[in-house]
């Protein structure tokens, strides 16, 4: 049985619980981090945790937590779990207080959870074989810059898309791709990489920061700019980056085939580059 961490304890998975009353339930009040685990350490977590202290920050939660008891914390779940690869998943949220759209003027303890999931990452076989994308509206909120738990949408979204024969959805917005249901979109076109610039509507993705760095090492010039649907499938590549899928190559659009219809080389390089330096910074 899963040992799961909450409130400063460690429980089997099956007795840790939360009040009806906590905001997280009632109005989604609450934020998320996931941070990957390679070879039983933790990618790129202080990265992680700058965008929780930012998440908490907007939304006005009244204090930050403290990055080490958080560290500390993950490193137990990963020892009592025995995971060398997967995710560490930590929401927090608002707190317990009685139902009422004005939030709570006095400061309220918030919830923290955390729990891991085996996942394998490294050698997945959307990786091998690319994914198939569907575009939709984007019916989100104007705030994704903040990582909350309002994910019903992107839920409904990849159910649709996987009910289609598709992998996973990508959101437009006025003609422009967003970004993907839980990932960041980018398209490639010669030596020039595009990636939307970051701003209220998409989340500035922690693992797109470090594929950039990547991507300017193998020699590509990184573009933070919209680009549409069409820009998108006439592509030579196309991938997606996320915490749990690092990168991985997008073989279709809709009805369009992108490049040859199999992961190209560029992206195919990009990610044995990206995991290898993910490796060599994990903590
Ligand atoms: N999702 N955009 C959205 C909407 C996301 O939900 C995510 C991450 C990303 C990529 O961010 P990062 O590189 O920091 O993981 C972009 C996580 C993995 C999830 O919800 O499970």
């Amino acid at each position: 049985m899963r040992q799961v961490y909450i409130n400063g304890e460690f429980k089997r998975e099956d007795e840790a619980k939360v009040s009806i009353f906590d905001r997280s339930l009632l109005f989604a009040d609450s934020v998320y981090e996931v941070t990957s685990v390679i070879e039983g350490k933790l990618i790129d977590f202080n990265n992680h945790m700058k965008r929780l202290d930012r998440s908490m920050t907007e939304l006005k939660f009244k204090k930050l937590l403290n990055h080490e008891e958080i560290l500390t914390f993950h490193r137990k779940l990963l020892e009592l779990n025995n995971i060398k690869e997967g995710l560490v998943y930590l929401q927090v949220t608002r707190g317990v207080a009685d139902r009422s759209f004005d939030m709570p003027k006095e400061q309220i303890q918030p919830t923290v959870f955390a729990f891991t999931q085996e996942k394998k990452l490294m050698d997945s076989p959307n990786a091998k074989n690319g994914i198939k994308i569907m575009t939709l509206d984007d019916l989100r909120w104007k705030r994704c810059d903040i990582k909350t738990t309002q994910l019903l949408y992107p839920s409904l979204a990849k159910t649709e898309a996987t009910e289609k024969g598709f992998d996973d959805a990508w959101f437009i917005r006025q003609g422009y791709i967003m970004e993907g249901s839980s990932n960041n979109a980018w398209i490639v076109k010669g030596k020039i990489i595009k990636t939307r610039q970051s701003d209220q509507l998409i989340l500035a993705g922690i693992t797109r920061d470090a594929v950039m760095n990547c991507a300017k090492e193998l020699g590509y010039e990184v573009v933070y700019k919209n680009f549409s649907l069409q820009e998108a499938q006439s592509a030579d590549e196309a991938f997606i980056t996320s915490a749990t899928s690092f990168v991985t190559p997008v073989i279709k659009i809709n009805t369009s085939q992108i490049g040859e219809g199999k992961p190209g080389k560029f992206v195919t390089a990009l990610r044995a580059e990206y995991i290898k330096q993910a490796i060599k910074n994990s903590i």
